[in-house]
């Protein structure tokens, strides 16, 4: 082991751990239980290290000491009860990632959580155990981040806390802005002309590709896979409504462009809201938020970025204007472009279903987002800032 040895916990595929790798962090254990995600992690970064498990089923014994943690539990909820019972099986996953701080004793660690994180009782948790528990040589930081701020075309907000006990660590500074002042050091936002503008417009498959070689074992089970690159590059097989729907959206724009009459029932009673719904991104903008079921466009501004309007407009419905079939790329955006907007690697391996692997890109924290983050605890773990 040459890199500094961290442990990545609920590490899905590894989006977080590819960031780290590239600043020269070596993971030494990484723990998840979704078998599929846990797989592609395998493929990335190597199944020695792995547990593919319920981490409360990891015992403490096994657990090996690390300068770095990375990885926060999935928030349970938001409800206003407070954190007076402990209990409360929602808290049994912070009980396991205060258990694994314990063992490993890492000099730094970071969660990365929703965006409402700060909100929730997990995170008086974790205060009150900075006050008087687990963590009580631990300086907290946290703050809400922006990808976009750091590089990816994608304006995905999540809370990062760093806890540090050997001196506190400030969140990293951001790269990139929305507009850059003049003069600044800032760059422009990146967009999904520079991360997707490059890929066929039609993608030659609706299918993940199949054969012998398409199959792997994991823990003695075989799953497809691995995929790369423009195997992911995949369409769906939508009905001519859904395809006539779409031709009526703009960039930057959603169901409210559709005429009355195409719109579902649903939409047609919520005439305010859900703005995103059945959306188009822009060019020259980062993505909206990528989740899970980027591949469905009511769940989101998915659908491929390219549209002109007709040069004539023939349809009948009054006030609406339609696409030019010939200038517009009327799909959602396939699982490579969501890969490539989550910062993946082109090459990066993925294993699963179509959507077990849609599911891991939606999980993940963009590599970008997460090699900022190495970039500023590095110095840190060098000696190379001394400790307040
Ligand atoms: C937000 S995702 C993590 C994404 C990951 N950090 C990345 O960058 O790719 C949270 C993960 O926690 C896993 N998880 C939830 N409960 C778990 C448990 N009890 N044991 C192990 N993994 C768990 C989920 O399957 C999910 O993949």
């Amino acid at each position: 082991m040459t890199g500094i040895p961290m442990i990545d916990l609920f590490a899905g595929c590894g989006g977080m751990t590819q960031g780290f790798v590239e600043e020269g962090f070596d993971p030494l254990l990484a723990v998840e239980w979704d078998r599929a995600a846990a797989a592609t992690y395998a493929a990335n970064f190597g199944e020695d290290h792995v547990i593919a498990g319920d981490i409360a089923d990891v015992p403490t014994k096994e657990i090996p000491r690390a300068r770095v943690i990375i990885g926060g539990p999935p928030c349970q909820g938001f409800s206003n009860l407070g954190l007076k019972d402990i209990t409360d099986p929602r808290n049994q996953l912070w009980r396991e990632y205060l258990r694994f701080v314990s063992a490993a004793n890492p000099e730094v660690f970071v969660i990365e959580n929703v965006d409402r994180f700060s909100k929730s009782p997990e995170f008086q948790m974790l205060l009150s155990e900075q006050d008087h528990g687990t963590l009580k040589d631990y300086d907290l930081t946290h703050a809400v981040l922006n990808a976009a701020d750091y590089g990816v075309a994608q304006r995905r907000k999540r809370t990062i806390v760093i806890g540090s006990r050997i001196g506190r660590i400030e969140m990293p500074a951001p790269t990139h802005a929305q507009r850059p002042a003049e003069g600044s050091a800032l760059k422009p936002w990146r967009t999904l002309r520079d991360v997707i503008g490059h890929l066929p417009a039609k993608p030659a498959s609706t299918e993940l590709p199949t054969g012998a070689d398409r199959k792997r074992d994991f823990n003695g089970e075989t799953m497809p896979g691995p995929f790369t690159e423009l195997d992911l590059h995949i369409k769906r097989n939508p009905r001519d409504e859904s395809l006539e729907r779409y031709s009526f959206v703009p960039p930057g724009g959603g169901r409210f462009d559709l005429p009355y009459k195409l719109q579902s029932r649903c939409w047609q009673d919520k005439p305010t809201g859900t703005t995103d719904v059945m959306g188009r991104g822009r060019w020259d903008a980062p993505s909206v938020t990528i989740r899970t079921e980027f591949y469905k466009p009511e769940k989101g501004q998915y659908l491929h970025p390219q549209w002109e309007p007709a040069p004539v407009q023939n349809h009948g419905y009054e006030g609406a204007v339609k696409g030019d079939p010939d200038r517009s790329v009327d799909r959602v955006i396939t699982h490579y472009e969501a890969s490539l907007i989550q910062d993946f690697p082109k090459d990066f391996k993925w294993v699963g279903t179509k959507i077990q692997i849609a599911r891991q890109i939606g999980n993940a924290v963009p590599s970008g987002l997460a090699r900022a983050i190495a970039r500023q605890i590095r110095p840190f773990l060098d000696g190379r800032v001394p400790p307040a």
